[in-house]
């Protein structure tokens, strides 16, 4: 039996799949590779040293879709395709209702119609609503403010219903807070389409030296340093968290609702601090203003998860500083392979 991942080429998912390759599970990866590379699936093989099919395909296109069901016997899916940066979706949010949304339905119909109704969905901690008490349980109010958040709720709202129409389906829904660091191999790691919008991987290229300096965003906040604060969350940890979702899924049906995050948090100053100790590299910052639609604070409750999945995070973040910072200099151009004798030729 076979787990189907879609989005399995991109960051989370990437490291998800050498875990589930790691525990024995066979996989087949669906990706239309627009937001990652195909040279992922090589180190994959490599890195666990074992095979599985990729299918390079837009969940847009039900027929396809329907070929990778045909073609496998898929037990479960784990769910990662999407579209997920939030300007983007707020410049055009057709495409992010049409990508996540649509794509989503597609698959849930193919499943529906396989018979396959155990899903692990990527969702958010950006669901929350801002301004209420943390840490944030899995039972605090939601409220999206941007397109891609909104598809996150409405995605989730879906899956709701459809185990409200038929019990068999089983559905767990992880909510994830700030997923950073890559694999302590650096092989794989988060490889962001021209200027990094996230912390951690605009900090690796500052330190590097692909980027001038760290520009933070706002030091005027109700925290202690006067930064933001975010629950930082390994990949690794949060790809483990998918082992557990699945386990769920594979033997009650239901529709359950997780956060994955370490249940604390550090503020942007923090993060700076701890990537310097880890590095042992100066990370060259400033103040700026605040970023619109930043909250203060947003940490997680991670009591169900632990309880209920089984499962909590366990990597520091000096640990998640040093595989960032190995990923990045292991791979300066990311899964770009810079072809040396084409430029020599060029020049
Ligand atoms: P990513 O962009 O690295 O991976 C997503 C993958 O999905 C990419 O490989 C992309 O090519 C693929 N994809 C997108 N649309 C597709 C489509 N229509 N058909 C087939 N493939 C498609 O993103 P990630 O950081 O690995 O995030 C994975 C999931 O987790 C996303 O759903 C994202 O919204 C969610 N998430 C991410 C974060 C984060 O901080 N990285 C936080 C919360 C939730
Ligand atoms: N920050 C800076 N400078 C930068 C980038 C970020 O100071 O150049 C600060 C931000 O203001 C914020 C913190 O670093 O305080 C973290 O910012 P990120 O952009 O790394 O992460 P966010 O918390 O804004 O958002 C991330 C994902 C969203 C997701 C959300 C909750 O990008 O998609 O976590 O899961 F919805």
């Amino acid at each position: 039996m076979t787990i189907l991942v879609t989005g399995g080429a991109g960051y989370i998912g990437s490291h998800t799949c050498v875990e589930l390759l790691n525990n024995g599970y066979e996989i087949a990866v669906l990706d239309n590779l627009s937001n990652s590379s195909e040279e992922v699936l090589t180190r994959i093989r490599e890195m666990t040293n074992k095979s599985f099919m990729f299918y390079k395909g837009d969940l847009l296109d039900k027929d396809f879709i329907k070929m990778v069901f045909q073609k496998n016997r898929i037990e479960a899916v784990i769910h990662f395709a999407g579209l997920k940066a939030v300007g983007e979706s707020v410049q055009h949010p057709h495409l992010y209702y049409q990508n996540n949304i649509m794509g989503t339905l597609h698959l849930l119909e193919v499943m529906d119609q396989y018979e396959i109704r155990k899903i692990v969905f990527s969702s958010s901690a950006t669901v929350y609503a801002s301004s209420q008490p943390m840490p944030l349980s899995e039972n605090s109010i939601t409220k999206a403010i941007n397109p891609y958040g909104r598809t996150k709720l409405m995605i989730e709202e879906m899956l709701a219903d459809y185990y409200q129409a038929n019990p068999k389906w089983s559905c767990v829904v992880l909510r994830y807070f700030n997923p950073i660091g890559a694999h302590q191999s650096g092989e794989i790691g988060e490889d962001p389409n021209g200027i990094p919008n996230n912390l951690m991987p605009y900090l690796t290229q500052v330190a590097i030296g692909k980027l001038n300096e760290l520009k933070v965003f706002g030091n005027d906040y109700p925290t202690p340093d006067g930064t933001c604060i975010r629950d930082y969350i390994h990949v690794v940890d949060l790809a483990k968290g998918h082992i557990k979702a699945l386990n769920k899924v594979q033997i009650e049906s239901g529709y359950y609702t997780y956060n994955l995050g370490t249940g604390g948090g550090y503020s942007v100053l923090e993060v700076i601090q701890a990537f310097e100790k880890a590095t042992g590299k100066k990370v060259p910052y400033s103040i700026g203003g605040r970023r619109q639609g930043d909250v203060p604070i947003c940490y997680a409750d991670t009591s169900t998860s632990k309880m209920e999945l089984l499962w909590q995070a366990t990597k520091s973040l000096e640990e998640m500083c040093k595989d960032a910072w190995n990923w990045q200099t292991q791979n300066p151009n990311g899964y770009k392979i810079i072809d040396h004798a084409t430029l020599n030729s060029n020049n």
